[in-house]
């Protein structure tokens, strides 16, 4: 079954943590379907170690981390009492009933993300979990930022690049990938990818107007140099992880090449040695952008092979035609350890990850931001980046 591991948290159980436990904040999303301890399942069921691929099967009340380690596999932990942190891992499927744990070892902020602890974890359904590798526990401090709009430009027909400077409440770090909520003056504020590199001076975001839109509209009209903005962030956790060495995929559909953009590029810049196939699906040729950028750095990067995709091409092209899943579907039958960066449209980003996980890439090798509206986010239960 496809699943996002954001959805784990509408229906993950958590109980009432017995011991170190602040007062639970019924509004979180950790919160919902919790179960009282009498409730729980009486039953043993099936936990999916992703990491090793092992399936244990988990004894009536018996934490993940007992089964794993009576059945050899080497789980990472430490304390077995849910106080170090060792054990912290993604619940990718399924949900569980955690024992009591120390806040410092599971933060509220990375319960609400699908993170556990292993060691407190009784699942109470059929399981997949993961333990976190160092890339995944990367956490950059949250900055609120003041700062001034030094460019504004049309990209396409309904992209402006806007480049903004920190005036203050620096120093803004983030890993390539990552996106933060902005606020232009006049309206509300949402969340957009950074473009740049980490390590850039100026901020970049790309900004597509979207029909009916208050902020896309407000940046496509009204908004120009010498402007200011709000940035808050970072936020999200579809960053490049540096540490893999497998080939990279990096999926972008319209302005979801931001976030695509800085990983590519911060990846070229740290000179990571494996190959990094980068498509970008748009409409038509009018979508398009940054092509001769990207083709540019392809050709003085041998491992970066760059690949536009049009779905609707306006005539005769030379380009690749159809639906960028398909394409990239196409080009790799197997992507057994490689890893994906997939940003754009939910709908791209759902078929992606998707046919990525059909064809054998592990679900925790899937970095997926789709760009739901802030009504979609508000719909589904799921917090902007200003609501963190
Ligand atoms: C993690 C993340 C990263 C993102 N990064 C980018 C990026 O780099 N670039 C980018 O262009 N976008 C990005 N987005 C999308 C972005 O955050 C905004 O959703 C987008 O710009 C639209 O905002 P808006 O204010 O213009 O539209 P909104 O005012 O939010 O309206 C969006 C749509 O919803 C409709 N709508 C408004 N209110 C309601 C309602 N109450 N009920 C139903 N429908 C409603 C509107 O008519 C419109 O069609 C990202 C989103 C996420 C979640
Ligand atoms: S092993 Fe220490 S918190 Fe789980």
């Amino acid at each position: 079954m496809a699943f996002m591991l954001s959805d784990c948290l509408d229906t993950k159980h958590f109980p009432l943590p017995r011991q170190y436990r602040r007062l639970v904040n019924l509004s979180s999303a950790a919160d919902v379907g919790r179960t009282a301890p009498h409730e729980r399942s009486s039953v043993g069921h099936l936990v999916k170690i992703s990491n090793t691929g092992t399936v244990l099967d988990c004894g009536a009340g018996v934490t993940i981390l007992e089964a794993a380690l009576d059945a050899g596999v080497a789980y990472p932990h430490g304390c077995q009492s849910g106080n170090c942190g060792a054990c912290k891992s993604n619940l990718l499927d399924g949900t569980v009933d955690m024992e009591g744990y120390s806040e410092f070892a599971l933060m509220d902020e990375e319960r609400d993300r699908g993170l556990i602890l292993a060691c407190r974890a009784v699942p109470d359904m059929p399981c997949e979990v993961a333990w976190l590798d160092e890339d995944d526990l990367i956490v950059h401090p949250r900055r609120i930022l003041s700062t001034t709009v030094t460019a504004i430009d049309d990209v396409t027909h309904d992209i402006k690049r806007v480049l903004l400077d920190v005036n203050s409440g620096g120093p803004f770090t983030f890993s390539a990938g990552q996106f933060a909520s902005v606020s232009f003056e006049g309206a509300p504020a949402r969340d957009y990818s950074m473009a740049n590199r980490p390590d850039d001076r100026q901020l970049e975001f790309h900004i597509r107007r979207m029909p009916g839109g208050n902020t896309s509209a407000h940046v496509a009209n009204n908004v120009k140099v010498g402007d200011k903005a709000r940035v808050e962030g970072p936020f999200g956790t579809s960053y490049l992880r540096e540490s893999h060495r497998g080939p990279i995929l990096a999926i972008a559909g319209g302005s979801g090449l931001a976030p695509i953009k800085s990983i590519v590029e911060h990846a070229l810049a740290r000179k990571l040695p494996q190959h990094i196939h980068l498509y970008f699906g748009v409409r038509n040729e009018r979508d398009l952008y940054l092509e001769q950028h990207f083709t540019t750095l392809a050709a003085a990067n041998p491992t970066l092979h760059f690949v536009p995709v049009l779905s609707e091409p306006g005539g005769a092209t030379s380009r690749r035609t159809g639906l960028v899943h398909e394409i990239v579907g196409r080009d790799f039958d197997d992507v057994d350890g490689c890893k994906a960066y997939v940003a754009g449209p939910p709908v791209m980003v759902e078929a992606a990850t998707k046919l990525l996980t059909a064809r054998g890439m592990r679900r925790i090798d899937v970095h997926a931001d789709a760009f739901y509206t802030a009504a979609e986010m508000q719909a589904a239960g799921k917090k902007t980046g200003a609501q963190m």
